[in-house]
């Protein structure tokens, strides 16, 4: 990024985005999402602008689990190859894809290389081989993107001076041979189905995750950092959504076990009752 280049990214997003675009000089342009958390291709494209350089996609998405159907990567896709000609400069996607293999109903991983020749994949195996604190990842960089040697030089000079966070070559050798090994999907989808159908019943309103381990239920108060205390007196811990941009919601991460989940349902039904979701 160049100072003063503009990032677009879509709300509710991870948190770190944030600092990753504002550590390089670089301003992010958040741009909302619908009500059920896909991108808002028009508001995605009236935020495009001559200082545009990037928008950044996550998808299955932290904090809302939602996963972009390939039609909408697809129209997006389009749409920011139009822009590319109206404004003759390159707008690259950033696809942050930790949760790719983690989907659920069937579901296919997309790849935004089929459809956008300008792209980066970035991902990592905290997720999918349950291995977080490993720093361990990769960055696929499309080989038809423009600048490619440029961009590809780029990557591997920040692995060179990010030495702190170099993966060790040894977990490198362990984790190419298990390439062919997810965590237990099902399981998350299980617990998916578990929290969603108790949730919906109390009278949370919530939109239906497909994939990563996390929910992000509207909260019945619009200030969802009182709810979390709330909620956290009756001893279970969630996230304010504030902090994903998204305020007046709060996220539940899943990944935990089934006990766990069973126990939290108590608090979750007394906090509905106390706000007037239920009797
Ligand atoms: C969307 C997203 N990107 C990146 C990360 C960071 O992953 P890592 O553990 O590899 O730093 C996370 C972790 O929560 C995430 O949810």
């Amino acid at each position: 990024l160049d100072p003063g280049d503009e990032v677009i990214v879509l709300a509710p997003y991870f948190v770190e985005f944030l600092a990753y675009i504002d550590n390089h000089g670089g301003r992010p342009r958040v741009v909302r999402t619908g009500p059920d958390f896909m991108p808002d291709i028009d508001a995605v494209e009236a935020a495009v602008s001559a200082r545009t350089k990037a928008i950044v996609l996550n998808s299955p998405n932290n904090p809302s689990g939602v996963v972009y159907p390939e039609h909408l990567i697809a129209d997006l896709s389009a749409m920011l190859s139009r822009k590319e000609k109206e404004l003759d400069r390159e707008l690259y996607i950033i696809s942050d894809e930790p949760y790719r293999r983690i989907v659920f109903d069937g579901l296919k991983p997309v790849s935004v290389f089929n459809h956008y020749r300008n792209s980066i994949v970035i991902s990592s195996h905290s997720k999918d081989l349950a291995l977080p604190g490993e720093r361990i990842g990769y960055a696929a960089l499309n080989p038809a993107a423009e600048e490619h040697d440029e961009i590809m030089a780029g990557i591997i000079y920040s692995n060179r001076i990010l030495g702190f966070v170099n993966a060790p070559a040894l977990m490198q050798h362990a984790v190419r041979a298990v390439q062919h090994i997810t965590v237990s999907v099902p399981d998350y989808e299980r617990k998916r189905n578990m929290l969603y159908g108790a949730l919906t019943e109390m009278g949370y309103e919530v939109v239906r995750p497909q994939g990563a381990f996390y929910m992000f239920p509207k909260s019945p108060v619009e200030d969802d950092v009182e709810f979390v205390h709330e909620l956290l007196s009756l001893l279970v811990l969630v996230v304010p959504g504030q902090g994903f941009g998204s305020p007046g919601h709060f996220r539940i991460s899943y990944c935990v076990d089934d006990r766990t989940l069973d126990n939290s349902l108590e608090g979750f039904r007394k906090a509905a009752v106390r706000y007037g979701l239920t009797r």
